[in-house]
């Protein structure tokens, strides 16, 4: 007997007003079904089944790495009927599990606990009590508190919306039983729909007994079905996963204003202002302060960095004890070595800076190599694309560059040469020379300016 997962994701998402299908909508960065499924593929199973439909081809097109068998459901015609898509090619002796691809927060350790729950009676279904149960179908017991039936909000009666006890719509269901009774279902009901809630009325008269499951958090079970609850999900997630960094020894000035939507490796004593955004796979060495609103993706970073408030670094490579911003912003292909400072509005691109170089300034790097201590001053701009094509500017070791310089590539500039302030370098300059391009200042005495009238 092995486990067979299930998950629908062939809603429409009416409510989200989008064109994009709900469960491609991302939370922490991740499509709803990708949570979904990585929480599958933690449990021990032998398929897993995905019913799309909405979106047509968007869905298993843009999640093409997942294995997993996708089943078609042409017409949304209720839960039952798209459980029922997935059944012929399971073994009737597995366990068939539900999971919905819009209920991304559901935890592995209560999957576990249900499936656990159905190896005696071949029915275990996840319930929880909520305040405001609207929307959802109740739970109906019978005098020896045995579950007898699931009714849907809308064909409920008054005294049945009064029940708190709510369906998840999680459960697992031996694969025989549920091909039997999901192929009875009927539609006579207010949305004419192939409710799959209607099994429980099937296994109370085949006297297959239910075993209930009680969801320890309700805000794992909750699907999302409007922008705001996936916000609220999202907040949820962030504050989890802040926490869980926070135990790891990160220090976060403020957990609920951190958000990491993707893969964060940490070092120790790694030290994060507010609104910061981690995205990708990030990983800090130890001693890395961030400040405030920096937005850091893709990248590695090494030990006693310290990352000033309102840089951007995306795709690059942090040497130790590099100072960054405020206000830098690093493109892809950077790779800083140890030491280097990058300040206020420099914006570097595919380019290398070697130990103990400083682009402290305004400044534009792009398609460069920097070697060591090499000073480039404020205002410097490498010319790298002359509308067709890019070029690369060479700069050596020990170079200074003095302020206002254009670098028009492909350029040279040997180690230890000197660019005065103002200069257009348009040809290579040789070690320990001096380059310079001015115009020979005038000075007129006497000067009148124009006075208005
Ligand atoms: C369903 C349950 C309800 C439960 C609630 C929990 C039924 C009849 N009702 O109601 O008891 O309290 O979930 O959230 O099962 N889907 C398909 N194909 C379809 C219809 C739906 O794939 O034809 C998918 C949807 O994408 C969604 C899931 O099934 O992921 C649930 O469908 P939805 O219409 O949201 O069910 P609810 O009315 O919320
Ligand atoms: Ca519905």
């Amino acid at each position: 007997m092995g486990l067979c997962i299930v998950i629908l994701a062939a809603g429409q998402g009416t409510r989200m007003y989008s064109d994009k299908p709900k469960v491609l909508h991302t939370l922490a960065g991740k499509p709803l079904l990708k949570h979904v499924y990585d929480t599958a593929m933690a449990l021990v199973h032998r398929d897993i089944y995905i019913v799309y439909g909405h979106g047509g081809e968007d869905v298993p097109d843009s999640l093409q790495d997942f294995q997993v068998s996708w089943v078609k459901q042409e017409q949304q015609l209720g839960t039952g009927h798209a459980v029922q898509q997935a059944l012929p090619d399971i073994p009737d002796v597995d366990n068939v599990l539900i999971l919905y691809g819009d209920v991304p927060l559901i935890t592995e350790e209560s999957l576990k606990i249900l499936v656990d729950a159905a190896s005696e009676s071949g029915f275990s279904l996840l319930t929880t009590y909520i305040e405001n149960p609207q929307g959802y179908g109740r739970i109906i017991r019978d005098d020896s508190e045995n579950i007898i039936a699931i009714v849907e909000e809308k064909d409920a009666s008054d005294a049945q919306k009064n029940i708190c006890e709510i369906n998840t719509g999680f459960m697992v269901v031996k694969a025989d039983l549920l091909k039997q009774w999901v192929n009875a279902l009927g539609n006579d009901n207010k949305q004419n729909e192939y409710y799959l809630t209607d099994i429980v009325e099937k296994a109370v008269s085949d006297k297959i007994k239910i075993t209930p499951v009680l969801a320890e958090s309700g805000i794992e079970v909750k699907g999302i079905n409007n922008r705001a609850q996936l916000a609220e999900a999202e907040r949820y997630f962030q504050l989890v996963q802040a926490h869980h960094l926070m135990h790891r020894g990160v220090g976060l000035c403020d957990p609920s204003r951190f958000d990491c939507r993707g893969e964060l490796e940490i070092g120790r004593d790694n030290e994060i202002d507010i609104n910061v955004i981690i995205e990708g796979r990030v990983k800090l060495g130890n001693n890395v302060t961030i400040g405030a609103n920096c937005y850091i993706k893709d990248t590695i970073i090494a030990d006693n960095v310290n990352i000033l408030p309102n840089t951007m670094i995306d795709n690059a490579v942090i040497g130790n004890g590099c100072n960054i911003g405020p206000f830098a912003r690093i493109r892809p292909e950077t790779t800083l070595d140890e030491d280097v400072h990058i300040g206020n509005f420099v914006e570097l691109k595919k380019t290398d800076i070697g130990k103990g170089s400083k682009v402290n300034h305004l400044t534009y790097m792009g398609d460069s190599h920097v070697g060591t201590e090499s000073n480039i001053g404020a205002g410097t701009i490498t010319c790298n694309y002359d509308g067709a094509y890019k070029h690369q500017t060479i700069i050596g070791d020990n170079v200074f560059v003095g302020s206002d310089v254009q670098l028009i590539a492909p350029v040279n500039v040997h180690d230890g040469a000197t660019i005065a302030a103002g200069t257009t370098v348009t040809k290579d300059v040789g070690q320990n020379e001096l380059a310079i391009s001015r115009t020979t200042q005038k000075t007129l005495p006497g000067w009148k300016r124009p006075v208005k009238k």
